[in-house]
């Protein structure tokens, strides 16, 4: 059966409220209709532009089988390219960070500007036209610090996406960042299974003790409020904090694709350490109290964030194969914090490493049980796991209308 009829009659034998049937999270056709459908259509996450802070920057990425490199030109602009040389093919920067002045092909040393354009190739002739050969180009779009890829010949809208971040964003100066730290892990289940897990805290309790100590496990503060309506306590932080100057209320897009909101920690609690205190001296951001607790932002599919009062993590998803997820961590700083005076590196990623290993080991789990012919698909906690409700509907809903209509027709 064709892939598309199949994932279609997947889709119409849908418990809604129920997770997904065992193919959705197994089937290597699926995983290439995902790939198809969503990862090479979308904008995605790529870095924080703070991974890129001079000229000559670069940091390499993979989703699927394309290579991408994003790297910031003489002038500053942060660009992307399909990581392929324009003579026979050759990956170009292998590392997956670094620092160069011109991009240079490792096979015959053809050299490419900042910005593509080819600018050396040995002996080729009299006839050879450079221009014509420069890098292919990736869409990229930077907001406020944070560098986006769509890998599409169309890219869709970005502009509605930007202005509706952009100033909760900006009183998190990410512009004025530095990376202190960045961990990348593999979590041996599908993208799907990674998501699900990170749209609810029914988990947390059980699994995340570190992170409990100071993020709320109340379901509002994770989910996505379906009738739109906060406790009191959340209201009252929203308005609190957007009085301080600091945008707060919740947001989501129409289509469910993107969630922001600033979102209150546990009383007395201001950052994600172990004290509860902040672990950054030297404050990244211009949210006025410390107390502002975390901006949430989740952007299907690549990426969820904590922007925090005294630095911000930011998350990349990528898939690897259907039963495989790279999850990339950034933590992010003032640049001219200094480790070991301004905060203790230990003390401030402790929380985040343990809590994505201990989410890795959740989603390993999830990804064997389903794995059994005897899986079938479970009820969602509506009390617990709206916001994986909302992500599932999204993902059902997004797959379904990019399913090619013409195809379904002339089977
Ligand atoms: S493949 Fe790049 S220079 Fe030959
Ligand atoms: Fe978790």
């Amino acid at each position: 059966m064709d892939v598309q009829a199949k994932a279609r009659d997947m889709l119409s034998r849908r418990q809604p409220g129920h997770s997904l049937e065992r193919g959705f999270y197994t089937d290597p056709d699926i995983f290439a209709l995902d790939m198809e459908s969503i990862w090479y259509r979308d904008w995605l996450f790529v870095t924080p532009a703070a991974a890129m802070p001079k000229a000559g920057s670069y940091v390499t990425h993979k989703v699927g089988p394309y290579r991408v490199v994003v790297v910031r030109g003489a002038d500053g602009e942060i660009r992307a390219f399909h990581n392929t040389c324009r003579h026979r093919g050759s990956i170009l920067c292998k590392a997956h960070q670094g620092q160069v002045a011109k991009l240079v092909c490792p096979y015959h040393q053809w050299t490419y500007e900042l910005d593509g354009r080819l600018l050396w190739a040995r002996d080729m002739g009299s006839d050879f036209d450079a221009s014509s050969h420069g890098l292919g180009s990736v869409h990229c779009r930077t907001v406020q610090g944070l560098v986006y890829i769509c890998l599409a010949a169309e890219a869709p809208d970005f502009d509605t996406f930007a202005a509706r971040i952009a100033p909760y964003l900006a009183v998190h100066d990410l512009t004025e960042a530095k990376v202190a730290h960045q961990s990348t892990i593999v979590e041996n289940g599908n993208w799907k299974l990674v998501w699900e897990n990170n749209r609810e805290c029914y988990h947390c309790a059980g699994n995340h003790p570190d992170l409990c100590r100071t993020y709320p496990e109340d379901p509002t503060i994770t989910g996505v409020a379906p009738d739109g309506t906060f406790p009191p306590k959340v209201e009252s932080h929203f308005q609190r904090l957007e009085g301080l100057g600091a945008p707060s209320r919740f947001h989501m897009s129409d289509d469910g694709q993107f969630r922001i909101a600033r979102m209150p920690l546990l009383d007395g609690a201001e950052s994600f350490t172990l004290s509860g205190k902040i672990a950054v001296q030297k404050r990244l951001g211009q949210v006025p109290v410390l107390d502002a607790g975390t901006l949430l932002k989740f952007h299907y599919p690549t990426t969820w964030n904590h922007f925090l009062t005294d630095h911000s993590i930011t998350f990349r998803v990528t898939p690897i194969s259907p039963t495989e997820t790279e999850v990339q961590t950034t933590w992010l700083v003032h640049k001219d914090a200094v480790e070991g005076r301004d905060y203790d590196l230990e003390n401030l990623t402790v929380v985040w490493e343990h809590t994505n290993d201990e989410d890795r080991r959740v989603v390993e789990d999830n990804q064997q049980g389903v794995l059994s012919p005897a899986y079938r698909p479970g009820p969602y906690s509506a009390t617990h796991e709206d916001g994986v409700i909302q992500f599932t509907d999204w993902y059902c809903t997004t797959l379904g209308n990019r399913i090619d209509p013409v195809r379904l027709a002339a089977e």
